[in-house]
């Protein structure tokens, strides 16, 4: 029987010296003297190798030629303390077993900078590299904490459905669901597409967000949120988009406008400080990783404050709270719009504000994250809580350095005639949307809610510059492998 595993972090940080232990991962690299070959073994654990020192007579040069980058083994030792620099212990191989070997040949990634963009290209792989694992590690630390800070606060998670009849945004962006043979629709007499005879009857496609059945819950359980895959067939080719991305989307009874600031506000906090307070050693790496790639760009382009300190500074500041009204005035007379720099100039109010107006006022007039409140009521959602000046909405949108957009939310209207009106306006189904409306009709309460993109977050968290490299897989348009 094989020895049990020991996680290389847990070995790490409690040092056992003189325990027998048996490592078990992928060699990162190996370097050999004529009498001892030094193998740097990474097992997903941390982001920390742990060397392991074999002595080549006692496993033979047959062995050790297997021991190349991106091989398995297993290891089994004493756990010493380091001679060399770099490390504080070290494992004596007194066995090694090979499971699996990765021919130098062929195997792509060897000990070299890979670009993120060959990387993308074998993103079966990439997760084996330093950068990726440390991000899934981030990632993952950070979907414990959105889970932690909500079932702290009481908070109930609900899971909405994936498909779903209804387009809650209503953009139209949604993509079909159907078990129809796509050579042989059937159409009825008026030669429209025949929904009936689909598998559900109707019309159906993947979700573009979870509120709408989100606010069925809030109306029975008060506090609650979801938390799960999204999907957007819009053919943005940005480093801010994906067609498939995750949300987190909490959704309040009783919570007006400002009391939805302020939750998003604490959370944001939370989920930056949690990555402070766990994940440490991935974002020194990750820090690194960044401050590298800024040596290749222009001086102009380069960060201004390093990972940590873009970090701490979201946690030491008040967000900036700004209605679209006095947004527009600033962005107005600001110099890029005066010098017409902007690709979209603004020249009115009532405007939709572009990725780069929101990076002005986060990067370079407030130079802290904004929320930007009370948003015209064209240009957003029909669900959004009129205001009495007849043209805004209660709607919330909050801005980050580096990603624009991270939050986008609303008190909603809760009023069951101003609603259907604006559905009307809209040309929303109301018939179809009944089930939606019977939270208004029935004990309807005034409630908010909003939507984190988890990846921009991400982003955000782990300094990189693509949403593509922030989830394991990404899908964007023209892109869906494996
Ligand atoms: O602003 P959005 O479209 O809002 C909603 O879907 C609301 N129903 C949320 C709510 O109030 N419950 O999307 C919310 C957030 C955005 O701020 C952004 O962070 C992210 O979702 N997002 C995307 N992330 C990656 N790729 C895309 N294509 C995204 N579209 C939106
Ligand atoms: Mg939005």
């Amino acid at each position: 029987m094989r020895e049990k595993r020991t996680k290389i972090q847990e070995v790490l940080a409690r040092e056992p010296i003189g325990e027998e232990l048996t490592l078990m991962g992928w060699v990162r690299t190996k370097r050999a003297s004529k009498n001892v070959a030094f193998i740097a073994l990474n097992d997903g654990s941390t982001i920390n190798n742990i060397q392991v020192v074999a002595d080549v007579e006692k496993f033979g040069e047959e062995l050790l030629k297997k021991v190349t980058t991106g091989a398995s083994i297993a290891a089994t030792g004493k756990l010493v303390a380091s001679q060399g620099a770099g490390q504080s212990c070290e494992l004596i191989a007194e066995s090694i077993e090979v499971f699996g070997e990765a021919d130098p040949e062929k195997y792509p990634l060897q000990p070299k900078k890979h670009s993120l963009e060959f990387l993308r290209e074998i993103a079966h792989l990439r997760l084996r590299t330093n950068t990726f694992s440390a991000i899934m590690r981030v990632r993952h630390a950070m979907a414990f904490a959105v889970h932690k800070f909500f079932n702290d606060k009481g908070f109930f998670y609900i899971n909405t459905p994936i498909i779903t009849s209804s387009d809650a945004e209503g953009a139209g962006e949604a993509f079909k669901v159907t078990n129809f043979e796509l050579d042989a629709i059937p159409r009825n007499a008026e030669g429209e597409v025949d929904f009936k005879q689909d598998f559900f009857e109707k019309e159906a496609n993947l979700t573009v967000s979870g509120q709408l059945e989100g606010e069925l819950a809030a109306m029975a359980l008060a506090e609650v949120y979801t938390f799960g895959p999204t999907f957007r067939a819009e053919n943005s080719n940005t480093t801010r988009h994906l067609a498939e991305f995750w949300m987190i989307e909490p959704e309040m009874a009783f919570y007006d406008l400002k009391d939805n600031m302020d939750l998003a506000e604490e959370m944001l906090k939370y989920l930056v400080q949690h990555a402070l307070d766990n994940c440490a050693d991935d974002l020194a790496f990750l820090e690194k990783r960044a401050e590298e790639e800024d040596k290749n760009k222009p001086q102009a382009e380069r960060a201004e404050m390093t990972l940590t300190e873009r970090l701490k500074f979201v946690l030491e500041n008040d967000f900036e709270r700004v209605s679209y009204t006095e947004a527009i005035e600033i962005l107005k007379r600001s110099k890029p719009n005066q010098k017409k720099k902007f690709q979209y100039l603004i020249e009115e109010w009532g405007a939709d504000l572009q990725s780069e107006h929101e990076r002005f006022l986060v990067e370079k007039h407030f130079k802290k994250p904004v929320i930007l409140y009370n948003y015209p009521r064209d240009i957003k959602a029909f669900y959004m809580r009129q205001n009495d000046d007849g043209k805004t909405v209660g709607a919330m949108d909050i801005l980050f350095p580096g990603i624009g957009e991270i939050i986008g939310g609303s008190q909603r209207e809760e009023r069951m005639d101003k609603l259907t009106e604006r559905m009307e306006a809209m040309n929303i189904p109301v018939e179809e949307m009944s089930w939606y409306l019977d939270t208004r009709r029935f004990g309807s309460v005034p409630h908010s809610g909003y939507g984190l993109g988890f990846e921009r977050m991400i982003l955000f968290v782990t300094g990189m510059g693509n949403i593509r490299d922030v989830i394991p897989f990404p899908r964007t348009p023209g892109n869906c492998e494996f």
